[in-house]
């Protein structure tokens, strides 16, 4: 079901289902939408409570202003104020790709009491480079520029997915990015260049953590992803054969098994 929700002023559309069980919180990455996550929906809701926000900006979470950068610590802030509507006060296993890692690293920072375990998939814990967040500023002025997501699409589009993946998959991320409203693309990639650097955080995360990434993965390779994993303790890293960037929508049968597998360990039911 999706509702939107009103935070602080701002319309936040939530995909929910499931009525009892663990409470998953699916976040996406960019230039996508809670629809990142469909082919999870219904095998988890069957035993969960599955949340899956339109991140601010993005999605039905639109917005107008033309000149706001959404940063991963009010995306947290976000978060952080849906589970306090939701009346979710129990920790939550927070299952993040990419952007959705990086509002990880600030849930986990600021709000490490709503977390019951990390997944953090294809995802980077380092800053831009000062030429990839000029990249991205400019992206972001173009894309106002001619007013559509066309622009994003083409840069966005060969890194996401690599190229002998199902034409379905490059039609579905870009109906997400053209969900988005063009102020709050702009916003969120300024937020993404904003990002810092949060390597330290890693010796403090004591949640189990499970870290997906993904065989020919452009954005988050394995090797960068299995270097920082190994520095959060106990952290477990799982490389899956054949898919890129995304594998939730790319890999679904071996992403959701995985999942499934981990779950009684991130819910602490079970021992690793
Ligand atoms: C994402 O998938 O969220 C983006 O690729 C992240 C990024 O561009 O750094």
């Amino acid at each position: 079901m999706l509702t939107t929700y009103t935070l602080e002023h701002q319309p936040y559309q939530v995909y929910r289902a499931g009525m009892e069980g663990p409470v998953l919180l699916f976040v996406h990455g960019f230039p996508l939408n809670h629809a990142q996550w469909e082919n999870q929906f219904l095998h988890f809701a069957a035993s969960h409570r599955v949340i899956a926000p339109d991140l601010r900006g993005l999605g039905g979470s639109r917005i107008s202003d033309n000149d706001m950068v959404v940063t991963m610590e009010q995306h947290a802030d976000d978060l952080d104020a849906l589970l306090s509507e939701l009346q979710i006060n129990e920790p939550v296993v927070f299952i993040g790709l990419s952007m959705g890692g990086y509002v990880a690293w600030q849930m986990a920072k600021k709000y490490p009491q709503r977390l019951r375990s990390l997944v953090l998939c294809h995802t980077r814990v380092v800053a831009d480079t000062a030429e990839q967040a000029a990249g991205r500023h400019q992206l972001a002025a173009e894309t106002l520029r001619i007013q559509t997501s066309l622009k994003i699409e083409e840069v966005m589009l060969p890194r996401l997915l690599p190229a002998s993946t199902d034409q379905s998959h490059v039609e579905a991320v870009r109906q997400m990015a053209r969900s988005s409203s063009i102020s709050g693309l702009a916003a969120t990639l300024r937020g993404m260049a904003a990002r810092p650097d949060m390597t330290n955080l890693l010796p403090s995360i004591t949640v189990p953590t499970l870290a997906i990434c993904g065989e020919y993965d452009a954005i988050s390779p394995p090797a960068e992803m299995s270097a920082w994993s190994s520095k959060i303790p106990g952290a477990r890293f799982v490389s899956l054969p054949g898919v890129g960037h995304l594998s939730p929508i790319e890999g679904p049968h071996a992403f959701n098994q995985l999942l499934t597998e981990s779950l009684p360990w991130l819910t602490g039911t079970m021992s690793r």
